[in-house]
């Protein structure tokens, strides 16, 4: 088994180049984002299938604006350029780009001329989403111009002998009403690749690559009860099978009921040996008087790690351990090889004298990804679809002391709002829903006769597609309604409820 030749999607705007990304991979394609100085050599030894340039929000002449290795052109590999990098493959081909100040912006009519390769799923007229303010004003030799809009003459262009496409418009936006058919086109018929990027060859190629990493060694996996660790974990039990033993430390900072529900599911669904620690006293000495949230996250990323020596010392000296790293964490470090960054997300903050070498199956992998290898490992619905949480769990949710008392009342608000949402049949179209406890504030509010004087909880609810950006809920004001008074009525020492309607960015989904 080898691996999947992947497209490279050359990030010129990052934003523009995951959702790029995502989309190649919704045709059953292996994509990877790589950054723009790559030199062709070095985008070469990626063996890639195709390569595509991402829009970026800057003009190709503009001093400092992101460039790519021209030599990438003539590695014989297909490139398809994408609004900014529609323009930078005229440019370097030796077209024209001129700032013609017909800057179009949204939904704009698309003349095809010539379908080409590209267009052939398109209507003679189609609506297309621009975002642009130069434009190519003559093709490079060589090439087609195979579509215009009334303001522009090369909308899309391309040269088929040397596998070389660009279209102006944005094809991996929804408003771009055939937007997918184009990238198709390019992956099947202009790169001649195959959607056989399913789950079911996934979960054989990581099978292969695990079983690879680990040879004939313990493995532990930290469970956690969500979506993650569970995938992680069936995934390498398929490769090692009773070489995986699975640990699942109870470190105080769960939700309501999650720890039992832990060991249920589990007990029905995996048939791998399970290890509960409960080192709730443990985490809760180590948080005593903190409150900076990145001591807390490395607080609580130590104490796990020094759980998990314990427990495989006495597991035959374990030397792997699992985790459930996702591709937006690899993303969101910057570099696939930073693992250090984004194991950090994970848990919390791994110290560096760590003992054991991670597994980390998912890390190619977005949420949806994940969730339909999941489904096609077995796992119900009831797992695959739960809405994420933290490694740190509750204590990223207290801006304050993590204790005791403090968690009693996250934890309470939190049942609340999650049984609403439930009810009111929210939980699937909502990415998050959860409560933030302001330890540190109080304000003054009225209760029966009598004056409170008690901390607020932020009900924190968002949309998302891969929690790489962020949406505040919408939520009906009803349910809203009875959550506020729901948690100032059940929740001792809680006395007001706020609702957070900032988007990610410039807000995090979690406060800390
Ligand atoms: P932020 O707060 O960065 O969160 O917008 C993005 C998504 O990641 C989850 N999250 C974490 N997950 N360990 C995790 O396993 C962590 O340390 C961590 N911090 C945030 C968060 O719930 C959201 O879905």
């Amino acid at each position: 088994m080898t691996d999947p030749r992947p497209v490279l999607v050359v990030d010129l705007g990052a934003q523009y180049a995951q959702l790029i990304a995502r989309r190649v991979r919704e045709a059953h394609v292996y994509s990877e984002i790589v950054a723009h100085d790559l030199s062709a050599a070095e985008l070469a030894a990626k063996r890639p299938a195709g390569i595509i340039l991402s829009g970026g929000p800057l003009s190709v002449y503009e001093e400092g604006s992101p460039q790519v290795d021209p030599g990438l052109f003539e590695l014989g590999v297909p490139v398809l350029g994408i609004c900014y990098g529609h323009q930078l493959m005229a440019k370097d081909l030796g077209g024209e780009v001129a700032a013609t100040g017909d800057r179009e912006y949204g939904g704009t009519q698309l003349h095809v001329q010539a379908p080409g390769t590209l267009l052939q799923d398109l209507p003679a007229t189609d609506t297309v989403w621009m975002s642009h303010g130069d434009a190519v004003t003559r093709a490079p030799e060589g090439f087609r111009v195979t579509a215009t809009t009334d303001r522009i003459p090369v909308a899309a262009m391309e040269d088929r002998e040397r596998g070389l496409f660009a279209v102006q418009f944005h094809p991996e936006v929804s408003h771009t009403s055939h937007g997918q058919a184009v990238m198709k086109r390019f992956l099947y018929d202009g790169c001649g690749l195959l959607p056989d990027w399913t789950p079911t060859n996934i979960v054989d190629e990581q099978v292969h690559r695990i079983r690879e990493q680990v040879g004939d060694a313990q493995v532990l996996c930290a469970l956690s009860g969500g979506v993650d660790s569970a995938v992680a974990a069936l995934l390498v039990h398929r490769a090692v099978s009773d070489q995986l033993t699975c640990v699942f430390v109870d470190h105080g900072l769960n939700r309501e009921g999650e720890p039992d529900q832990v060991e249920e599911t589990f007990a029905r669904h995996f048939h791998v040996p399970l290890v509960h620690v409960k080192a709730e006293d443990r985490f809760l000495a180590k948080l005593a008087g903190v409150t900076d949230p990145e001591v807390k996250r490395k607080a609580i990323g130590e104490e796990f790690i020094r759980v998990f020596e314990e427990v495989a010392r006495d597991h035959a000296g374990a030397r792997f351990l699992v985790q459930g790293t996702l591709y937006p964490d690899v993303i969101e470090s910057g570099s696939k090889t930073a693992a250090n960054i984004k194991s950090h997300h994970n848990v919390g903050g791994l110290p560096e004298d760590m003992d054991l070498e991670l597994v980390e199956p998912l890390r190619d992998l977005f949420k949806d990804e994940v969730r339909a290898v999941g489904a096609e490992l077995g796992l119900p619905e009831e797992i695959t679809q739960r809405q994420p949480f933290p490694g740190p769990g509750l204590a990223v949710r207290i801006v304050g002391e993590v204790n005791a008392t403090n968690l009693a009342k996250v934890r309470g608000a939190d049942h609340i709002v999650r049984e609403e949402i439930r009810r009111a049949g929210l939980e699937r179209e909502t990415w998050q829903a959860f409560c933030v406890l302001l330890a540190d504030v109080a304000s003054v509010g009225v209760m029966g006769d009598g004056r409170t004087y008690e901390n607020p909880i932020v009900v924190r609810a968002v949309t998302s597609e891969d929690a790489m950006t962020a949406d505040w809920a919408r939520l009906p004001d009803d349910v809203l309604d009875t959550i506020a008074s729901r948690i100032v009525r059940e929740v001792p020492g809680v006395n007001r409820v706020a609702y957070d309607i900032t988007s990610k960015p410039p807000g995090t989904i979690e406060w800390e």
